[in-house]
């Protein structure tokens, strides 16, 4: 069957991380993406601005026994603050936790501004994937932001890509995936 935007945008990930890698869940909620960067590369960074995160995702990870998390109460634009190595892969998962509280969702700026520091920090061969969720109040703003930022990377630098279903109802989500070039 054919992959969905949040399957693709694992594999695409899996492919670049390896057991020396630094990788980045700008977006814990649960610990989805969490527990499954942790499962492939050195150590993973996690953020939330939600300590029901934390507590959900630390949680799951003692239930996997996985303790190469880093979990982190702050924005994902402060990832600097927290992040000195290079970053092999980094996922975004914009919007609202489904289960928690919708009205903390991901905002145009904050989301820009973290992209920008991570794609900064991204090894040479190194990608972030962004799934887009939009059909909240604001996702169409944050949807167009980031793909005007990203639309306009150097492709000298930077390769992006965009894997979206065309012919489903309501607002499916979509994945966006960019690679460091040099
Ligand atoms: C769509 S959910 C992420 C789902 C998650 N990947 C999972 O596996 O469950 C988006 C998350 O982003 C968080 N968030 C909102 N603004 C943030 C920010 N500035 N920095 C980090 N996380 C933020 C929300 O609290 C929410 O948990």
């Amino acid at each position: 069957m054919i992959k969905r935007p949040i399957h693709l945008s694992h594999d695409f990930l899996a492919e670049v991380l390896d057991d020396n890698s630094i990788a980045v869940d700008a977006t814990m909620g649960k610990g989805n993406d969490t527990a499954f960067l942790a499962g492939l590369a050195k150590k993973v960074y996690a953020f939330d601005v939600q300590k029901e995160a934390l507590e959900k995702t630390g949680e799951r990870l003692e239930g996997l026994d996985i303790s190469n998390a880093q979990l982190i109460l702050d924005g994902h634009e402060n990832v600097d603050q927290y992040v000195t190595e290079p970053i092999r892969a980094a996922i975004f998962n914009l919007g609202y936790l489904p289960t928690a509280d919708k009205s903390i969702i991901t905002k145009p700026d904050t989301t820009l501004l973290a992209i920008e520091k991570i794609l900064e920090r991204l090894e040479v061969g190194g990608r972030l994937a962004v799934m887009i969720y939009y059909g909240h109040e604001g996702g169409d703003m944050e949807k167009d932001a980031v793909l005007d930022y990203v639309s306009k990377l150097d492709q000298k630098s930077f390769t992006a890509m965009i894997y979206q279903p065309l012919n489903q109802i309501n607002t499916p989500p979509f994945l966006v995936m960019v690679e460091k070039l040099s």
